[in-house]
């Protein structure tokens, strides 16, 4: 692994200019690489993660640049986007499972702190009520001046576990999800068994912070990126809401901005 690709900050200006079409043979070299950069300028970054198999080789190349000490996240908060309901503790499907596997756990110098939400009762049993209240108010909490904030799409336009219907001011809270994204945890993630629901931090919270990623891989992801960056705000496409952010970045690889119109500005 070459390691991350470090852009030099001189070049911050241009990057924070809306949209960066990669390769995708450099696609997670250079993302890690702008976090990297980010760590730098800011050692105690408050910076919330998404889960799945967009950021999964950013977080590789991460790992593998900590590891060689050309990157540390010792400092760093680190805040779950979302959580699936009724997975097991430990299922290999949970958003926690996977951030620990994917990135937290293989660090050498950790994370100053890694805030997840608390879905698990005391007896394993799926929180509900009061609880699940209290589990959403306190991740919340955690989501409170974040710097930096990365987010992948769902086929469907969701952000986070945002799903069609969400607004720009969708607070943090429990959620159905649909068919596509239930299933997603079986067939894509692993779950041993398929989600009852969602909890999520709000759009709200995200176009809160001081820095927005769109992370977007793949021709599979074409159309919908096209529909985010392109179409009309709707909350039938919630990630489109994005654009409102004044420090969006979107780093899609050259697959997946393949039907933008004018890439290079989105
Ligand atoms: C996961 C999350 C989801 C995913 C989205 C894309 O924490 O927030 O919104 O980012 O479903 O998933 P992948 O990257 O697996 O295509």
């Amino acid at each position: 692994m070459a390691g991350p690709t470090r852009p030099a900050v001189a070049a911050e200006e241009s990057a924070i200019a809306r949209l960066e079409v990669l390769p995708a043979s450099e696609w997670a070299r250079t993302v890690a690489g702008w976090l990297i950069v980010r760590l730098e300028q800011r050692p105690d970054l408050r910076v919330c993660l998404p889960t799945g198999d967009t950021p999964s080789p950013v977080y590789a190349e991460l790992v593998a640049a900590e590891w060689m000490e050309n990157a540390s996240l010792a400092g760093a908060t680190v805040v779950l986007l979302d959580e699936w309901l009724g997975l097991a503790p430990g299922d290999p499907g949970r958003s926690d499972v996977r951030l620990e596997d994917d990135l937290v756990g293989q660090l050498q110098g950790g994370v100053r702190r890694f805030a997840r939400f608390a879905v698990d009762g005391p007896d394993g049993a799926p929180l509900a009520g009061a609880a699940l209240a209290a589990a959403v108010a306190a991740q919340d909490a955690e989501a409170e001046h974040l710097d930096l904030v990365l987010v992948g799409i769902g086929g469907n336009g969701h952000v986070g576990f945002n799903e069609p219907g969400s607004t720009p001011s969708s607070p943090t809270r429990a959620v159905e999800l649909e068919p596509t994204t239930l299933e997603g945890a079986v067939a894509r993630y692993g779950a041993a068994a398929r989600p009852t629901g969602g909890l999520t931090l709000g759009l709200d919270r995200i176009l809160a912070a001081g820095e927005v990623w769109l992370l977007v891989t793949g021709e599979h992801k074409a159309a919908i990126l096209r529909e985010a960056l392109e179409g009309p705000e709707t909350s039938a496409c919630p990630a489109s809401f994005l654009r409102r952010h004044p420090r969006l970045t979107v780093f899609a690889d050259a697959p997946a901005a393949r039907l933008l119109a004018a890439p290079g500005q989105a």
